[in-house]
C-alpha cells in the first residue's frame, strides 16, 4: 500500500532543497533559512558519509523534514538492515536502486513500514532510482543491457510499482512515461529542475518547476538555484509562487 502523504502538498511542500555539502554547519544554516518556505531538504551520500547520523540529527533539529538520498543497492537482507539502521532518524523519503530487483524492493518497502510503525511516525516514501541520468544507451550496452534507457526506465518503474515502492526518482523528461507505467498515486520525485533564466550548471535535461509539476511531478528536488542564490529563502519562495496555480 502506498505511504500516506506525510504532509500537506501545498506548493512550497513540493520543493525539497538538495543540500550538497559536507559541512554540517552550512547544512543547518541553510535548513534554518528555508524553514517554512520549502517542504524539506535532501541530504545525500556526500553529507551522510562525512557526518553520519549526528549530522542528520543536527539538520533535523531545525524541524525540517529530511529526504535521505543514500540510494541503497545490495542484497535484500542488507538493504532491509540499512533501512532499520536509519529508521530512528525518521526520514520522510528514502531512496533505493530498483536494479536490486523485486525481492529487494519488497523487503525495503516492508521494512520501512514496520520500522515507521515501531517508531511511531508516518511511513516514509521509499522511492526507487531506475537508470542514473549520467548513463546513456551506450553505457547500458556496455553493461550488457540492450534496451535503450527509456525502455529500461519504464520496465524498472513498473517493477518498482508492483514491488510496493511508494514512488521513484526520475528526470523531467521521464515524468510522463513513469506515470503511464505506474499509477496516479505513485510519487514522482524529480531533480534536474531549473527556474526560467537560471544557470543549468551540469544538468543537461532540465525543466522549469511549473512545467515539471504540470507534467505530473509530485516533489521537485532543487539544489543550486536555491542554495547558491543571494537570498535562498526568496529564491525558494519565487519557485513556490511559480508552481502555485
Ligand atoms: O543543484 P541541483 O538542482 O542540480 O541539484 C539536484 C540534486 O538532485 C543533486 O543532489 C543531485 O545529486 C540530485 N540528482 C540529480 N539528478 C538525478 C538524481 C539526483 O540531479 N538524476
Amino acid at each position: 500500500m502506498p505511504a500516506a502523504t506525510p504532509y500537506s502538498m501545498k506548493p512550497s511542500d513540493r520543493i525539497f532543497c538538495a543540500l550538497d555539502t559536507t559541512e554540517t554547519n552550512e547544512a543547518v544554516a541553510l535548513a534554518r533559512k528555508l524553514q517554512g518556505v520549502v517542504g524539506g531538504v535532501k541530504l545525500g551520500l556526500e553529507f551522510f558519509c562525512a557526518n553520519g547520523a549526528d549530522g542528520f540529527k543536527a539538520v533535523a533539529e531545525t524541524g525540517m523534514p529530511i529526504f535521505l538520498d543514500l540510494k541503497f543497492h545490495d542484497i535484500p537482507n542488507t538493504v532491509a538492515g540499512a533501512i532499520r539502521a536509519v529508521a530512528p532518524l525518521a526520514p520522510k523519503i528514502l531512496t533505493i536502486h530498483t536494479q536490486g530487483g523485486p525481492e529487494m524492493m519488497r523487503r525495503a518497502a516492508e521494512t520501512a513500514a514496520e520500522e515507521a510503525a515501531k517508531h511511531g511516525y508516518d511511513k516514509p516514501w521509499v522511492a526507487g532510482v531506475t537508470i542514473l541520468t549520467s548513463m546513456d544507451d551506450s553505457d547500458l550496452k556496455a553493461i550488457g543491457v540492450n534496451d535503450v534507457v527509456a525502455d529500461q526506465v519504464v520496465r524498472l518503474a513498473a517493477l518498482a510499482h508492483k514491488s510496493g515502492l511508494d514512488g521513484m526518482v526520475c528526470s523531467p523528461r521521464e515524468i510522463k512515461l513513469a506515470r503511464l507505467a505506474t499509477s496516479p498515486d505513485f510519487k514522482l520525485v524529480v531533480p534536474g529542475i531549473r527556474p526560467a533564466g537560471s544557470a543549468a550548471g551540469d544538468q543537461k535535461r532540465i525543466m522549469t518547476p511549473a512545467d515539471a509539476i504540470g507534467a505530473g511531478a509530485d516533489v521537485l528536488v532543487i539544489g543550486r538555484p536555491i542554495t547558491q542564490a543571494e537570498d535562498p529563502a526568496a529564491a525558494a519562495q519565487a519557485i513556490a509562487a511559480s508552481i502555485d496555480n
